[in-house]
């Protein structure tokens, strides 16, 4: 396998071709408008110039990775020669759908399809192709250049012989893959997302504060960063919805989000990228922010 194309060049999009593009794939990246491109090459580059200064790539690694990635507008042109295509583009099941619908009739019809949804179903993806047994789920995690895990979600239909496929590839890029099966929030965020949520309740029922549940959960438990914290990278709005998948799709209250949560989402406190979440990101400055405006 030679040719990848990569739909989205978002945040995962950019991460994703560059390191397919790494790795001496030919990737074709593929957005909505030039500007989105134009930002995901700049990322790449940076991203690139980083690994240089780090000395974990040459400067000719560097040069040789831009020149395997080609940018696109057009779905069609860009995934006509593909051999896999990896979608990550916005997280909206009703674009997901629609894009994997074009995709069946615009790639060939050996390509296997794979998208790196943290939450929408495999199985439900695969049904508006003609091809489910080659779509699957490579959900890779951020910054992806970095990160080794790739978890590797088989629909209900997925063959033995696409994920024996994607598992081999992902070893290729030096990763971590593991085969978990269809069920709503995979492992990771089934995992991760009560996690979080159980950290806003904590919030929330004044049993600690923010830096205080943090710092339990970093020096305790040796993660690298507080759950509250990590759920402001994440974005607040994104916890949400995969609450919701995993309320919806188990029927199950303990998966029910955190009403304060639910609070400072529709107050468009979303974490770094709206500047303030569970920490006050202005000017750079992290700070913890008592989010007791909003909780009991
Ligand atoms: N951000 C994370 O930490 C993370 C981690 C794992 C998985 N994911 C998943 O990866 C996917 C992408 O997330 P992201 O954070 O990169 O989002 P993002 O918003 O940074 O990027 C999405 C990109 O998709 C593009 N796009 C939208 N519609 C398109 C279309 N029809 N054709 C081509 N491009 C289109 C947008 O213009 C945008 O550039 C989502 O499914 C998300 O759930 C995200």
């Amino acid at each position: 396998m030679k040719r990848i194309s990569v739909i989205g060049s978002g945040t995962m999009g950019n991460g994703i071709a560059h390191t397919f593009a790494q790795f001496g794939y030919q990737v074709n990246l593929i957005d909505i408008n030039n500007e989105a491109l134009e930002r995901a090459i700049n990322t790449i580059e940076k991203n690139l110039g980083r690994q240089v200064s780090k000395g974990t790539i040459t400067e000719t690694q560097k040069t040789d990775t831009l020149k395997n990635i080609t940018v696109f507008t057009d779905m069609q042109s860009g995934v006509a020669n593909a051999e896999l295509v990896v979608e990550a583009a916005t997280e909206n099941l009703d674009l997901k759908l629609k894009i994997f619908r074009d995709l069946d009739s615009f790639a060939n019809p050996e390509a296997i399809l794979a998208s790196n949804t943290s939450s929408i179903s495999i199985t439900k993806i695969a049904s508006v192709t003609n091809r489910g047994d080659k779509v699957i789920g490579m959900h890779f995690m951020n910054p992806v250049p970095v990160m080794k895990l790739v978890e590797v979600i088989r629909g209900y239909a997925t063959s033995d012989e696409t994920t024996t496929t994607v598992m081999e590839l992902s070893k290729k890029l030096e990763k971590a893959p593991v085969e978990v099966n269809d069920y709503p929030g995979f492992v990771a965020n089934r995992i991760l997302m009560p996690m979080i949520n159980e950290a806003i309740y904590t919030l929330y029922e004044h049993v600690a504060g923010v830096e205080e549940i943090d710092t339990v959960m970093k020096l305790g438990m040796a993660h690298p960063m507080g759950p509250l914290q990590l759920a402001d990278f994440i974005g607040l709005d994104v916890c949400l919805a995969i609450l919701r998948v995993l309320h919806d799709g188990f029927g199950n209250p303990k998966y029910a989000p955190c009403p304060l949560l639910v609070n400072m989402v529709a107050a468009g406190n979303k974490g770094i990228k709206s500047g303030e979440g569970f920490y006050n990101y202005a000017g750079g400055v992290k700070e913890a922010k008592v989010a007791a405006k909003f909780s009991i």
